[in-house]
Parts: C-alpha cells; structure tokens; sequence
C-alpha cells in the first residue's frame, strides 16, 4: 500500500470520525453547476486543459467537448478517489441525479474485475476500506460528500458511452496542492485553458490571490486562459470587492473579461484572464 493511500484512508477517516475540520474536507459528488452553458461557449478542441477536480466533471465535460489532454488538480486528495468511482459507475451505465445509491456503489466495487493503472488499483482498495467504515447512513447523511441535488447531470443521458469509451484510455496527472500556497508549486507545462470553479472566490486575502497569480502565471500559454466560473455572487457587494482586488493582482499580465453564457431561464456569469 503506497504512503499516498494510507494518507487518503487516515484523511477520509478523520473525516468520518468528526477529527477533521478542513474547509474543503467534503467531496463534491457532481457539479452543482450548468456546465453544458459553461463549455458550448468556449473552444476546447485540441486544447491542453488543467482544471479543479472537485466532482470531476469539469474533467468529464472538457474531454466531452473535445480537449487533448486534461490534468488536475485540488486542495482534496479524496477527490481524485472519486474521479475513478465515479468513472466506474459511468462504465456501468449509472448516472443519476444526487450522485447514486448505496446499493450501486457497493455492487459495482464488488464486481471490479480489473483495473489498468496503479493509481485506479488503490483508488479500488480505498473505496472498499472507507465504505467498510462508512455504513449506509454514513453515505447518505453527507459525512464525506456534498450530495448536490443535480438536475444538470441528464446532460450525460445520450453520452455515458462516448465517455466511458473516453475515461479507459484517460489516466489523468493528479496534483494534489493548494494552489494559492505561497511556496509554490511544481508543474513544469503550459495550459490553453485553466478552470478555477469558486477557488480564487473562497481564497480572498491579498496573500493568497498574489500567491495564486505568481503560480498560474507560468501555467498559462500564449493567449491561453483562465476560466472563473459559477460566480452565483456576481452582484453581491462584498464579491465586486474582492474581485476588483483580484482583477488588479491580474492585471499586468492578463486581460479580464466578464461573460454571460445565455440562457432562457438562468444565465450564467462568469469571467476569464487571457494572457497578454
Ligand atoms: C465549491 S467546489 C467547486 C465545485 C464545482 N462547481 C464543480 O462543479 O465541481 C471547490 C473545489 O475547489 C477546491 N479548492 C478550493 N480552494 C482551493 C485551492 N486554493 N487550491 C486547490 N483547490 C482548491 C475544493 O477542494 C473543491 O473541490
């Protein structure tokens, strides 16, 4: 059992014992967002990607919608455990609204019969260990997930076969790290495209958004881009303040546009970085 696997079952333990007060300790278990408006707006095709994990289906989505290659990252290692359960149950067939039964869950971890990589081999043996401690009640009182009501996941209804096609040749680079940590971080590759769903919004304090643009800067190819989505705040007071500081952090390097993905019933904003 590698160092990494005995750290994520000791993490989602303290979890479910109630020991662990991190802020971004529950695991998104789907999008709370309308991706679909999201990506129909923007050019992936061909495109280097890096993006929050979180539910994983900025992952999905990107691949959907015709990128090259995906990487990710987030401050929670536990969600790069769900990208694998959750692409499991893509491969059989099971998307549902609010993430998925109990009962599934168990089913499709029992019939595992072979996993490719190393990395979906411990992912197998972390969801058995932690569904062993978890129990029913515990997967379904959101001990470990935020179980998000999710009307947007029938976006996968027609398309579970093109993407699990898709997710068995996928073994996307994980970079489990705090991308506002002012020590740095250490990717040596450039990205077209970067997504930030509500990370520079939680990390607000001039510190954490100067640490944040000195360690996307490099990330970011010639004219690639930083996407800034699901800004539900846009016309809250306290969030035009701290954008407008984050906006001056970025300034010199990038150009800021706000957008507005239309839609009938609910449009949805959000803002991205070009760089200069
Ligand atoms: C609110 S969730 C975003 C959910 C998103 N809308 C989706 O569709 O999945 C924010 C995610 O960003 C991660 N995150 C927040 N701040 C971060 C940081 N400074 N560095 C890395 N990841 C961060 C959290 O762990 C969480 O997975």
């Amino acid at each position: 059992m590698s160092i990494e696997l005995q750290n994520d079952i000791k993490y989602a333990k303290s979890i479910l014992d109630n020991e662990c007060h991190d802020k971004f300790r529950k695991i998104y278990t789907n999008t709370n967002e309308d991706l679909s408006l999201l990506f129909s707006q923007l050019d992936l095709s061909d495109k280097n990607i890096l993006t929050v994990l979180s539910s994983s289906d900025y992952l999905y989505m990107s691949y959907l919608f015709g990128a090259k290659r995906v990487d990710c990252f987030d401050i929670n290692p536990l969600t790069f455990r769900l990208f694998y359960l959750r692409k499991w149950l893509i491969n059989n067939n099971i998307i549902d609204i609010g993430f998925c039964s109990y009962e599934d869950v168990i089913r499709v971890l029992m019939n595992m019969e072979k996993t490719n990589t190393d990395n979906e081999k411990e992912s197998l043996l972390f969801w058995k260990e932690v569904l062993s401690k978890m129990g029913e009640s515990d997967f379904y009182h959101n001990r470990l997930f935020t179980t998000i009501f999710n009307p947007f996941n029938s976006f996968y209804k027609d398309k579970l076969v093109n993407l699990s096609k898709i997710l068995s040749y996928v073994n996307p680079t994980f970079y489990s790290f705090d991308i506002c940590d002012n020590l740095g971080i250490n990717i040596d590759k450039r990205y077209d495209f970067i997504f930030l769903s509500n990370v520079l919004d939680y990390n607000r304090s001039r510190e954490s958004l100067d640490a944040a643009f000195n360690n996307l800067l490099p990330l970011v190819d010639k004219q690639g881009k930083i996407v800034c989505a699901h800004i539900s705040q846009i016309a809250n007071e306290d969030f035009t303040q701290v954008l407008d500081l984050e906006k001056k952090v970025f300034q010199d390097a990038f150009e800021y546009s706000h957008i507005i993905a239309s839609d009938e019933n609910q449009p949805i904003h959000y803002y991205q970085y070009t760089k200069k």
